[in-house]
């Protein structure tokens, strides 16, 4: 019997080519309206969705659209007195939201704008004696909050505040045998986690720790018949994969290991032809964290049109150029 594995099916009627414009107005459009049901339930996510927002809009050239000044006053009111940010004022801060609100400065080139001093020290303040980092004060520990940690001070010019050789063994005690990373020592590979764990190698210089082969593999088996590609074994497909995926692959070199057109069809088969913006899957409602990673995948991919992403930041190559960050 023939092995078969969870996948979708793209539909007929698919659209054959990015819908630019379209994803700009759904960026545009969305949260917007303090009445939208979305609008209500993402309050925890404002910092980051303001990321996903500019980095999609800078990629597909289309940033003036967006308000800067209300932006830099949005950033200015969510810099808590300890220097990290919060996802939207009156929460806590987070380094999750601090990442992205230092990647905001950074787009729209005014770093100058908020307290950098600061978040170096709040960042540095939630560092553990194993080089692992708490995402904020109540102390839990993952990957996702190491990369955070050490992208922050990257994209401020101050690695060297911190014992880099430190934070990478912490990354390479999560190395599994099938040559995947977790979000802690023993926990499951994940592709997510992968993402985090070889970009926080790649910004540390330590990518030495990695079977590129091993890790390749892995990730090139993440490819299913409709293109797309999952997070891991007996998981759906999902366009926020082809960027923790594709991403991890081309840090690797070895992003011809997996089918570019095939996964380019499925990726714009999870376009909303109607509102605009990408689903996690077809026929899914779109939303801006899978828009922002279906336009920055479609950069790996070499998608005409669309500015080249860098896959560790993912953000636009030229900005990084500009703050001089390789
Ligand atoms: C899947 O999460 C994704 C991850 C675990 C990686 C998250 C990465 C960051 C927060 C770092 C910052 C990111 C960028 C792009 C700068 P999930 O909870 O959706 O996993 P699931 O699919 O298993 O539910
Ligand atoms: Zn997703």
């Amino acid at each position: 019997m023939a092995l078969s594995r969870k996948d979708v099916k793209l539909p007929e009627n698919y659209p054959r080519h990015l819908l630019l414009e379209k994803h700009a107005e759904f960026i545009c459009k969305y949260g917007n309206d303090p009445n939208d049901y979305e609008y209500a339930m993402s309050e925890f996510l404002r910092m980051n969705g303001v990321y996903w927002g500019c980095s999609a809009m800078h990629l597909m050239g289309k940033l003036d659209s967006m308000d800067k000044q209300e932006i830099i006053q949005f950033l200015k009111d969510c810099q808590d007195e300890n220097g990290g940010f919060r996802p939207v004022q009156g929460h806590d801060p987070h380094l999750l939201n601090t990442l992205s609100a230092v990647q905001i400065a950074v787009i729209f080139d005014c770093l100058e704008e908020i307290d950098s001093e600061k978040v170096v020290d709040y960042v540095l303040s939630l560092r553990l004696e194993n080089g692992s980092f708490m995402g904020d004060k109540f102390g839990e520990v993952d990957n996702r909050f190491t990369f955070c940690a050490v992208a922050c001070l990257a994209l401020l010019g101050k690695l060297s505040r911190l014992d880099v050789d430190k934070t990478a063994g912490f990354v390479k005690a999560c190395l599994n045998f099938d040559g995947g990373f977790g979000s802690r020592p023993g926990a499951e590979s994940h592709a997510g986690l992968i993402y985090t764990c070889v970009g926080t190698l790649a910004i540390t210089g330590h990518l030495h720790y990695i079977d590129a082969d091993r890790l390749g593999w892995w990730l090139a088996e993440r490819q299913l018949d409709s293109g797309g590609l999952n997070g891991r074994p007996e998981k759906l497909p999902d366009v926020c994969y082809s960027w923790w995926v594709l991403a991890s692959l081309a840090i690797l070199n070895r992003l011809h290991w997996i089918d570019k057109e095939k996964l380019k069809d499925f990726m714009l088969a999870c376009q909303d032809p109607e509102t605009g913006g990408f689903a996690d899957r077809p026929g899914d409602l779109p939303d801006p964290f899978h828009t922002l990673f279906g336009v920055a995948g479609l950069s790996l991919l070499g998608e005409p049109g669309v500015g080249q992403v860098n896959p560790v930041f993912c953000m636009p190559q030229q900005v990084l150029d500009r703050i001089g960050v390789k």
